[in-house]
């Protein structure tokens, strides 16, 4: 059994991270989405939002493929989440080589820290590489259409005033 964490904020999830989701689910048997709960930073939306709009993303955007997905929390190290789920491998996703740099040394640490745990980069759609989950909270936050970037789970919470 092939098992892969996909790690990541997502604050919030876009269609570029179901890109990769989709991707990695052709690679591995299992993905599971973890959410990090990370006390120096403060998300716009609270972590059950984050963990439900995804775990609605998945079921809605993908299908039968979607339920086969995982989301959890986490807390601390995501090498050390690999080894309590006993994934083999961290996925994340490259949309430009501005990327690359961060992404890299994260990955060489990680494999300091855990050598048996493989990173796999996984490219996001063309369609995809321009979005971030920071440029959609600063569209969304001023107005701004963000259909087709993010998911139908995502685009309720900003639409609906009061939620998320
Ligand atoms: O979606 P993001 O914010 O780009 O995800 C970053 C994330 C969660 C993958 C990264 O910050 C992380 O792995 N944090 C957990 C703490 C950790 O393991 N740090 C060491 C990385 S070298």
């Amino acid at each position: 059994m092939r098992h892969a964490i996909y790690p990541g904020t997502f604050d919030p999830i876009t269609l570029g991270h179901l890109d990769v989701v989709v991707r990695a689910l052709g690679l591995f048997d299992r993905v599971t989405v973890a959410v990090l709960v990370n006390p120096r930073k403060q998300p716009s939306m609270d972590l059950a939002t984050r963990l439900g709009i995804i775990r609605e993303s998945l079921d809605e955007e993908l299908g039968d493929a979607g339920r086969g997905v995982a989301v959890e929390s986490f807390e601390g190290l995501t090498v050390d989440l690999a080894r309590r789920l006993g994934a083999g491998a961290i996925v994340r996703g490259l949309r430009a080589v501005s990327d690359f740099e961060s992404e890299i040394q994260m990955a060489q640490l990680n494999r300091r820290l855990a050598p048996e745990v493989e990173t796999v980069f996984l490219m996001t759609s063309a369609e995809h590489a321009a979005l971030s989950s920071t440029m959609v909270r600063e569209i969304a936050s001023f107005g701004g259409d963000v259909r087709g970037m993010v998911p139908a789970a995502v685009l309720r919470r900003l639409t609906v005033p009061g939620e998320g």
